[in-house]
């Protein structure tokens, strides 16, 4: 098991789609990715055990210092370097971050490097991530079926432990910590894989009743009142209903988790004509929970981006990579009597899309 996870986290670093330098607290280099290579249009690997200056020599040697104090004043340092490798102009746009052992004492500094041409915007970010997406499959794949022995195991010790031993609780900790474990998983392989199945013929109102339906517990012990305003003789529209489903289900989980102590929740359902023949179907969701910090709002469809000690992050971005396979869009924003709203916009669709 420790030679697969070893081995795993090597090919997840030789495959990351940016470069990584790992440098010692003198500047040697320690370790460095096949892309770090690259682009340091470098072919074999032998800069390891080299003074990183030597290899990119730049006017300021201690670029990649993490003291504040070197820093001060000159807040894009580390940022973007300017350099010669072997007599060539580079530019790199680098982040850096402390490596630190086990006591938390810094070790060296883990440099990421990119093309300045790949810094941004966040589609950019989100294209990297996807790819990270990637990756992340290929290890939820070799993690799921170890982790579903571990469970076995678990609940077969539980069965023989007798309902009222005291050692239930730890059992019990360690099975939800699994599911834990497991919702990143499905949200990591959600992220990474097509968004969008098979298509059909759906009403938006029975997808937005069926969620409710399956959230009602939910509602109940959350003490949250549930408005439905569902417009009568909504029309249907092609869409993937599976998928469609799990949007509709991510932003009701998270209005229900702005409410941590009851409120109510109000979903609406409307047609909004824009053109002769031409029509969106909407969604409103929209709660009286503490709404979105109006600093975070930009930020809250990045991957991995939660201001929730246990969330991960995925909810909207895969919410919203689905929406825009779908040519629709996911819009928030705060209520002026507090809260949130989503609005979930998707063109109406009758033909069959045409396979790509
Ligand atoms: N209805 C809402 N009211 C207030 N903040 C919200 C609401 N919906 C989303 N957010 C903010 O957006 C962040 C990102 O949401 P997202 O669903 O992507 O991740 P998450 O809910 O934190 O984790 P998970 O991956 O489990 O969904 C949340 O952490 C929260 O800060
Ligand atoms: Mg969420």
């Amino acid at each position: 098991m420790r030679a697969l996870a070893s081995e795993i986290s090597d090919r997840i670093f030789q495959s990351l789609p940016f470069g990584v330098l790992l440098l010692d607290r003198r500047g040697r280099i320690a370790a460095c990715n096949r892309r770090a290579l690259d682009l340091f249009a470098l072919v074999d690997d032998d800069i390891v055990g080299r003074d990183v200056n030597d290899v990119l020599r730049t006017d300021d040697p201690h670029w990649f210092s993490l003291d504040p104090i070197d820093r001060l004043g000159d807040p894009d340092a580390g940022r973007v370097v300017e350099g010669r490798i072997g007599g060539r102009k580079v530019t790199f746009s680098v982040e850096l971050a402390p490596c630190t052992d086990e006591a938390g004492a810094t070790q060296g500094t883990l440099v990421l490097l990119d093309d300045t041409s790949r810094r941004g915007t966040d589609d950019d970010r989100m294209e990297r991530l996807i790819s990270l997406g990637e990756l992340s499959a290929y290890v939820a794949h070799e993690i799921r079926n170890p982790l579903t022995g571990v469970r076995t195991t678990i609940q077969f010790v539980g069965q023989k432990l007798g309902k009222d031993d005291p050692k239930q609780e730890d059992i019990e900790a360690i099975i939800a910590e699994l599911d834990r474990v497991e919702k990143i998983i499905e949200d990591l392989l959600q992220f990474s894989r097509p968004q969008v199945g098979t298509k059909a013929m759906t009403s938006l109102n029975t997808l937005v009743d069926r969620t409710l339906e399956a959230l009602g517990p939910q509602f109940e012990a959350a003490k949250i009142e549930v408005n439905r305003k569902l417009r009568s003789r909504l029309p249907e529209s092609l869409m993937d209903p599976d998928m469609i489903q799990r949007v509709l289900f991510n932003l009701i989980t998270n209005a229900i988790e702005a409410m941590p102590d009851g409120g109510s929740l109000k979903l609406t359902t409307t047609v909004r004509r824009y053109r002769a023949g031409e029509a969106n179907l909407e969604v409103f969701i929209s709660d009286t929970g503490r709404g979105i910090d109006p600093e975070l709002v930009e930020r809250i469809f990045q991957p991995f981006f939660t201001t929730r000690p246990t969330g991960t992050g995925l909810g909207l971005p895969i919410s919203l990579q689905i929406v825009r396979a779908h040519g629709g869009r996911i819009t928030a924003r705060n209520r002026a009597k507090g809260g949130a709203i989503f609005r979930l916009s998707l063109p109406r669709a009758t033909a069959p899309a045409e396979e790509a």
